[in-house]
């Protein structure tokens, strides 16, 4: 595992920024895996810039995002497909066909899962997956519990989770308590993993990351075990990482 430390947020979320810019200009038709939440937003406003000044270009790049919320349409204000809209795929030169995210309102849920991970083997698998960690080390939704779902699926959000969420709905009885979200085995199957996380409420989740157990009570654990996976993390987020 590599460990970047970055002074604050703006510079870790450039520092991703570059890694994936890096990666698009060495390989035209990457597939990247993307997150959605508040770390990621500095990446792509950053990704946004540099593709306003010509530095990278999207028009061959795939994209597979981990996960959305089951039944929230994508017009939702707060549903994922919106949120990648409004943030990145709007501001860039990707094709609307190359974008892809879990359709949460499909009417057979198993098949669209299903279709979900054909889609990721057919575009030759993803290349560069960029993740966020949730406070009790979920990554995607997969949250921690006994076992852990290897392919994309339908999981119930906790508790913790659906209250960490509710600060983007305007009640708590509005807030989905499910998600469609990539399994654990797919996000291990990328080929290189970026990790992003900032400010001190996921300093536990980093320590325990990296310093903790493989465990499936810490999903983010089992990144130890993946042979390309570098953390980028501001300050706050890295200090109770022990040597
Ligand atoms: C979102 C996702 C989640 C978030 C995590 C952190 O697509 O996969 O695992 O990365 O919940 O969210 P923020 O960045 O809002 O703290």
């Amino acid at each position: 595992m590599r460990i970047i430390v970055e002074e604050d947020y703006q510079s870790m979320s450039k520092k991703a920024a570059l890694l994936v810019a890096g990666q698009v200009l060495l390989k035209a038709d990457t597939v990247l895996g993307l997150a959605t939440g508040s770390t990621p937003l500095g990446m792509y406003k950053e990704l946004v810039r540099m593709y306003q000044e010509g530095e990278v270009d999207f028009s061959a790049v795939k994209t597979f995002n981990l996960d959305e919320y089951y039944l929230l349409p994508p017009d939702d204000l707060q549903s994922y497909h919106y949120f990648m809209q409004e943030n990145f795929f709007k501001h860039i030169n990707i094709r609307a066909e190359n974008i892809h995210l879990p359709d949460g309102m499909a009417a057979d849920i198993e098949e669209e899962c299903m279709q979900y991970e054909k889609a990721i083997e057919a575009s030759g698998g993803i290349d560069l997956q960029v993740l966020g960690i949730g406070e009790n080390g979920h990554i995607g939704f997969n949250e921690p519990a006994e076992s852990l779902n290897v392919y994309t699926g339908l999981v119930n959000l906790t508790e913790e989770t659906i209250k960490v969420n509710s600060r983007f709905f305007s009640s708590m009885e509005e807030v989905p308590q499910k998600a469609l979200t990539v399994g654990m085995g797919t996000i291990l199957k990328a080929r290189r993993i970026i990790l992003l996380a900032s400010g001190e409420k996921k300093a536990k989740a980093i320590r325990d990351t990296v310093c903790g157990q493989v465990t499936t009570q810490v999903p983010s654990s089992f990144l130890q075990l993946h042979p390309d996976v570098t953390l980028i993390l501001d300050q706050a987020a890295a200090s109770l990482i022990v040597d």
